[in-house]
């Protein structure tokens, strides 16, 4: 079937009643199921991944494509985030999508736009520290491609471990009838984690960069979250001495589920996650580890 690109909420409607799926499809319904993966576009094998993952728990597979405005930062890479249009809709194609949502900036937003989702004080801590109302952008756009779209699921990477811990928080304090799926983070051979933004990395910065993965590496070899952060700064530190340097914003170990700082005695799942910047680039990594007695 040929994939359908939808622009607005009417287009949207059309296209799922193309594929059979009613107002009310859910799980099991006629027409099956429908599972979304929200995209900024510059699709990259990281997304393909999203895509089967999300072609294994439903029968529909919606992209979205939106450069979301609302969570960028006034001096962050809005307008030069990578805007890959038709290569993206070849990958969609590829890969059996349905349907491509791509909205316009007008169709998202109203002009004179007032309300939004809070990610409240765990959109604050770890990466919202750096970036201030990124997830509050975050959680509004996700919300309003839900209400748009009507999945059943929606499939998000675990490379933005925050991000999929927040949104598995919205879908529960809001009482959201979806799924939340997390698909594993995608690494180059050399374990640099796929990443739209990747493509900004000169060769002597891919190399930098290799040290936020390494540095991952060598701290989940450790078993106690002291010997955890000590091993992987040890990386990082020697990063920031080459050229050019790594420049940390942070490196924490944090409860998967609330982004709060672990204890020394904390056993279970923590995630070791970082952002770094190099050259011009910032990039972000984690690692999940279960830490043991
Ligand atoms: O992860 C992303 O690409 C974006 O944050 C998302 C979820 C599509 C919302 O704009």
């Amino acid at each position: 079937m040929d994939l359908i690109v939808a622009r607005d909420r009417s287009e949207l409607l059309a296209a799922r009643a193309g594929l059979g799926i009613g107002r009310a499809g859910r799980y099991g319904a006629d027409g099956g199921a429908l599972a979304l993966v929200p995209t900024m576009g510059a699709l990259h094998e990281g997304h393909r991944s999203l895509i089967r993952l999300a072609r294994e728990h439903a029968d529909h597979v919606a992209v979205s494509i939106f450069v979301n405005p609302l969570q960028f930062g006034p001096n962050e890479d809005f307008s030069r985030y990578p805007r890959t249009f038709d290569a993206d809709l070849e990958v969609c194609e590829a890969e059996g999508v349905s349907m491509v949502f791509a909205p316009a900036a007008e169709v998202m937003y109203l002009p004179d736009r007032q309300v939004g989702v809070s990610s409240g004080q765990m959109g604050t801590v770890v990466e919202g520290a750096f970036r201030p109302g990124h997830f509050d952008g975050v959680l509004t756009v996700v919300l309003k491609l839900f209400n748009l779209v009507q999945p059943d699921a929606a499939v998000f990477g675990q490379k933005d471990a925050q991000q999929i811990a927040l949104i598995r928080r919205m879908v529960a304090d809001l009482n959201l009838p979806i799924t939340i799926i997390g698909a594993p983070t995608i690494r180059e051979p050399d374990g640099l984690a796929l990443s739209s933004r990747n493509r900004y990395l000169s060769a002597a910065d891919r190399v930098t960069a290799l040290a936020l993965s390494a540095a991952l590496r060598e701290g989940a070899r450790q078993t106690r979250p002291k010997d955890i952060l000590h091993a992987a700064h040890a990386v990082l530190d020697e990063a920031a001495r080459a050229d050019p340097p790594l420049v940390l914003d942070y490196l924490s170990l944090v409860h998967p589920a609330t982004f709060t700082a672990v204890t020394e005695d904390h056993r279970g799942e923590a995630v070791l996650t970082i952002a770094a910047k190099v050259g011009a680039t910032r990039l972000i990594d984690n690692v999940v580890l279960t830490l043991t007695p």
